[in-house]
């Protein structure tokens, strides 16, 4: 074994060390099985690590990756991956998650061919050539980027979403929620940025990727974000028009009325 690598196995000594001293327990709860309630699609990129941003250990995500966190239909790999988390796992949530700045979209979009990446990213490619027009009007390559990025996550929220696999867990009553995440390295946070689906119904009544490219940019939540909006939509909200926040002196509420609106809202900002 080459002597560089023997730096990497220390470093795992003091790990496993560390983890021991922390929870004697941990490695034995480990050894006997793992219950992860989540399947997370994410980009190979090196910064971008599933158990590192979400903050959890070893046994509490299950993890597939590959470059852009493409959903190919008919790769072995995240099918079996995916089949594995929903149906022996019995994962809760499928998290997809891309990144701004991802090297795998810049190369879809840079219209270079000849590697086998380019035929792991053609989908991308093909849309972004689809709407050169809409692209094209945006001011900048990292807009353009950027832009792809997001749009790269809600096609492969759409395409996971189609895959019998996923349907078949929905018909069958399974409570399973897909969501479209983005993770920004310059500041390290994970942003909401929809669609989110739980059923065959939300995922029929999704525009198609063709009209989210069209329609422009959604605003990504923050997790502090979506509960400041969680939080107003369950507040009443007054009949006329004044908003929750003049609720307290007032006597008439439209409960129903004032949380449907804001869930459309939500419904909005989310697709
Ligand atoms: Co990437």
């Amino acid at each position: 074994m080459s002597r560089t690598l023997d730096q990497l196995l220390d470093r795992n000594v003091v790990w496993a060390d560390n983890k021991r001293r922390a929870d004697p327990d941990f490695f034995r709860r480990m050894a006997e099985q793992q219950s992860p309630h989540y399947l997370w699609i994410g980009c190979s990129d090196s910064r971008v690590t599933a158990n590192d941003v979400l903050g959890l250990d070893p046994g509490e995500v299950f993890v597939h990756r590959n470059i852009a966190n493409v959903v190919h239909t008919s790769d072995l790999n995240i099918l079996s991956v995916l089949e594995f988390a929903v149906e022996a796992l019995k994962v809760e949530h499928v998290i997809v998650c891309g990144h701004y700045g991802c090297g795998g979209v810049r190369r879809a979009i840079s219209g270079e061919r000849g590697a086998i990446v380019d035929h792991w990213l053609q989908p991308l490619s093909m849309l972004y050539r689809k709407h050169a027009a809409v692209f094209g009007a945006m001011e900048n390559e990292q807009k353009r980027l950027d832009r792809m990025c997001e749009i790269n996550i809600g096609m492969q929220v759409r395409r996971l979403a189609a895959t019998p696999i996923i349907e078949n867990a929905w018909a069958r009553g399974r409570k399973l929620h897909l969501h479209g995440w983005i993770y920004a390295i310059h500041d390290g946070l994970l942003r909401d940025l929809g669609p989110h689906l739980s059923s065959i119904e939300e995922r029929d009544a999704l525009p198609s990727i063709d009209q989210y490219v069209i329609d422009g940019p959604t605003d990504a939540q923050s997790a502090a974000m979506r509960q400041a909006v969680a939080v107003f939509a369950a507040m009443p909200v007054c009949e006329d028009g004044g908003g929750p926040a003049c609720c307290g002196g007032h006597g008439a509420v439209d409960e129903a009325a004032g949380a449907a609106a804001v869930r459309e809202k939500v419904r909005v900002k989310a697709r």
